[in-house]
């Protein structure tokens, strides 16, 4: 079994519900607080012992390169400006030099497809997957449980979380059989199913070691959910060969695919930060003072 050395991350998506900030700046690199989405999935990967990344973009995200490109002018300023500090924060942002790539999905056909376009930069190794839009906060990573996880057991692995059973029409769903040592047998996963055909709540979100073999599904497995190719679909189509295992997530999830979610996720980094835990306990207090909100004002 080889070693998990690669994480892909698919951002091609259009990002329509941040329109219009999301026009001109691709959608994962909007900050929660300072940082773009992206930059905590890559922290994400580097704290799991992940030294590589494939980025899938699409069209009109070149920034994403240049973000983690050095900032030549804007270094040799700070570094004129005896701001070596602020220099280095910035360089240890990045991934070693040779371990980025970039892979460009040239047609938006689904995450299955995103996930395949990056095939050749995965040769015959197990990989990662992980959706930036799902912002995990823990003191270790679940990647990291489910790189063990592999290690022990092996084939692919998805995180779970339990979602509300109204909502199982917005992720894939597994059908759980027992639980060993952290792990959750998986009978069958399928994407999207409607509350009343679900097998349980337990979802998949956003995090995935997975075989190489999962890439050769991809290539051959039919449009399904939305149309589009979906992971899912050539996970599912690997379980006749390589079972699957789901690994039980601790983390606080946000759904930064959605305003909701963001605001969310930058409330609880924020009220995470020393800076800026008073000035959160200030805005608390003047919201509570405003009362609940009325009927129908609901943004
Ligand atoms: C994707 C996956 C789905 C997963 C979800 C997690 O769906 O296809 O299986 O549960 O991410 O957020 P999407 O949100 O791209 O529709």
């Amino acid at each position: 079994m080889g070693e998990v050395r690669t994480a892909i991350l698919p951002v091609a998506g259009l990002g329509t519900r941040f329109l219009p900030a999301s026009k001109a700046t691709p959608k994962v690199l909007l900050p929660i607080l300072d940082r773009p989405l992206l930059q905590y999935a890559v922290d994400e990967v580097l704290a799991a012992g992940i030294e590589s990344v494939v980025i899938v973009t699409g069209r009109n995200q070149g920034s994403i390169a240049d973000y983690f490109d050095m900032g030549f002018e804007l270094e040799t300023k700070l570094y004129d400006r005896g701001r070596e500090d602020l220099v280095a924060s910035l360089r240890d942002l990045r991934p070693g030099a040779g371990r980025i790539a970039y892979v460009r999905q040239i047609e938006p056909l689904g995450l299955g497809h995103a996930v395949w376009c990056a095939r050749e930069l995965i040769g015959d190794s197990p990989f990662a997957v992980l959706l930036p839009d799902e912002f995990l906060v823990a003191d270790r990573p679940p990647l990291a449980d489910m790189i063990a996880a592999h290690e022990r057991i092996g084939g692919n692995i998805v995180l779970v979380d339990e979602v509300d059973p109204s909502e199982t029409d917005r992720y894939g769903i597994i059908t759980p059989t027992g639980e060993d040592q952290g792990a959750i047998g998986v009978a069958s996963v399928v994407e999207k199913p409607p509350p009343a055909e679900a097998a349980s709540n337990l979802a998949v979100i956003g995090r995935y070691v997975l075989e190489p073999s999962v890439m050769d599904h991809l290539g051959s497995v039919a449009a399904g959910a939305g149309g589009e190719i979906q992971l899912t679909d050539g996970i599912k189509a690997s379980m006749a060969d390589t079972p699957l295992h789901a690994v039980r997530s601790t983390a606080d999830r946000f759904d930064c695919g959605s305003k909701a979610g963001f605001l969310e996720a930058t409330v609880h980094m924020a009220m995470a930060d020393p800076a800026l835990r008073s000035t959160m306990y200030d805005l608390a207090a003047a919201i509570t003072a405003d009362g609940p909100p009325s009927e129908g004002t609901t943004p």
